[in-house]
């Protein structure tokens, strides 16, 4: 169906005006009067709609269901200046319509709740909201991408399908193409019929493979769906989301620390960049002050401060009651992140060196024997959207860590080979794709950032 996309017409306007074009949208607002009707048409290619104006008497008559908010037509008309300002018109010679929308269309002109919206995913994208959300998610992307490329990265796919946790939290999704029956004597006679031969569940994390492909190129990342069956119902967490993993072969915690802020800011320059529309939009109507904050971050230097220090901190904290127990050796719980970050330090903050007993059997093991050289990046209004590591290069440590979990050693035998054929200090991290884009929009609910969300309980 030949037409201009709208967001070309405005880019590059004054190639059109005076001429005819033919532009394909949905209805948006209309109104009518005795001799002039006008509408706003989105074809979805950016969040400007475009004027229409349709002159009756030279339409000889307007066709019922024209006028209605969100029926999709075609257009045809010369492009002309607006009357009043610097931007663009359609004068309509010929209007089809593709598809009738009904009254009783769920989507009407104000602006609807994200609870509202959460009760029909389907239609809820073409709200401007949507539009703009998914456009960001898209630049945040490509920037990734951009990223990695100019710094020597090598993007590989790891697998979906995998026979082993990585994070070890007992998250993985099962996989499997028949349910259990009694004949199966036991658990592992069971797996044993299954597809793989094997229990095969979907990845938590494309770090293991991510390591090994590290061994060869030097410097990879990963960038792609990832699953945790996290009971956690939260604002926070996604039973699928998006995950971005750097490794980096010859690299210690602080080259791991310097990547992740550098990366994090160049995500949100580009947005700031590219995406000023979007950005202005959920400034406006989701977090007042958001371009400041952004451009706040392009400019601070990340705070960087160990775990020991980080309950120091707390346990000195005033006019606070916390729900959790602050300890040495207990996880920090998302009040105390924020506490850190939004309160202590206003600003991003990496905290460091966590014991060794709440962290994966993978990191570092510091010369304490008590810590790890791990961190976790927390940002204001979030938490952590990054959690990375140095990875324990020491065959035997390494091993004595699998063991100390109770996990099976035989499982990890290629992991472990990395640490015998020229193991090196290497590192990376993970970032939480949905969890920046939080950050990025001031939207507070991660249903809100991912097309069609999956949590406990809920499947769209
Ligand atoms: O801290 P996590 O569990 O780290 C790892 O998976 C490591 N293997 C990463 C690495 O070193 N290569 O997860 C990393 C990030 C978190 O900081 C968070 O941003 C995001 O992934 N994340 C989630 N996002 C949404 N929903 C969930 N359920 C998430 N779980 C983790
Ligand atoms: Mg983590």
């Amino acid at each position: 169906m030949k037409h201009i996309d709208i967001a070309k017409l405005y880019k590059t306007k004054e190639d059109f005006i005076d001429t005819k074009v033919t532009v394909c949208g949905w209805v948006r607002t209309s109104r009518d009067s005795k001799n002039m009707a006008f509408l706003e048409l989105n074809d979805g290619t950016c969040l400007k709609h475009l004027q229409i104006v349709l002159d009756k008497s030279a339409l000889n008559q307007i066709q019922d269901g024209i006028l209605d908010l969100g029926a999709a037509l075609k257009i045809e008309g010369i492009l002309v200046k607006s009357q009043n300002g610097d931007s663009i018109e359609v004068n309509a010679e010929k209007i089809i319509i593709l598809g009738r929308c009904p009254l009783d269309y769920p989507l009407q002109k104000k602006r609807h709740g994200l609870d509202y919206l959460r009760t029909i995913p389907h239609l809820r994208l073409r709200t401007n909201t949507f539009n703009a959300m998914l456009r960001i998610r898209d630049a945040v992307s490509i920037a990734i991408h951009e990223y990695f490329s100019a710094n020597n990265y090598v993007w590989v796919h790891t697998p979906i399908l995998t026979g082993s946790d990585c994070e070890g939290a007992g998250e993985v999704f099962r996989v499997t193409t028949h349910a259990w029956d009694a004949k199966f004597k036991n658990e592992d006679a069971y797996s044993k019929s299954d597809f793989f031969a094997k229990q095969a569940g979907l990845t938590v994390s494309g770090q293991l493979e991510g390591e090994m492909a590290a061994m060869a190129l030097g410097k990879i990342y990963t960038f792609g769906p990832t699953f945790r069956a996290e009971k956690s119902n939260t604002t926070r967490h996604a039973a699928e989301f998006w995950m971005i993993e750097p490794e980096i072969a010859f690299a210690e915690l602080e080259d791991i620390l310097e990547v992740a802020e550098e990366l994090i800011k160049y995500i949100i320059g580009a947005v700031l960049d590219k995406c000023e529309t979007e950005i202005k939009l959920f400034d406006a109507h989701f977090e007042n002050g958001l371009i400041d904050k952004l451009r706040g971050v392009l400019s601070s230097d990340f705070e960087v401060l160990t775990y020991t220090k980080a309950i120091d901190l707390l346990k000195k904290a005033k006019g606070i009651e916390f729900k959790f127990p602050i300890e040495w050796g207990l996880d920090l719980q998302t009040e105390h992140e924020r506490y850190i970050t939004e309160v202590i330090f206003k600003k991003p903050v990496f905290v460091t060196d966590y014991p060794m007993g709440i962290k994966s059997f993978y990191m570092k093991q510091n010369a304490d024997g008590k810590t790890v050289a791990a961190t976790d990046l927390l940002l204001p209004g979030i938490g952590e959207i990054i959690g990375g590591s140095q990875r324990e290069d020491d065959y035997d440590k390494l091993l004595k860590a699998i063991k100390d979990r109770g996990m099976n050693a035989e499982d990890y035998k290629e992991y472990l080979e990395l640490r015998k054929f020229g193991s090196c200090p290497h590192g990376g991290f993970g970032l939480g794709l949905e969890r920046i884009l939080l950050y990025i929009t001031g939207i507070g609910n991660i249903r809100d950032v991912q097309l069609f969300p999956r949590t406990v309980g809920y499947m769209a």
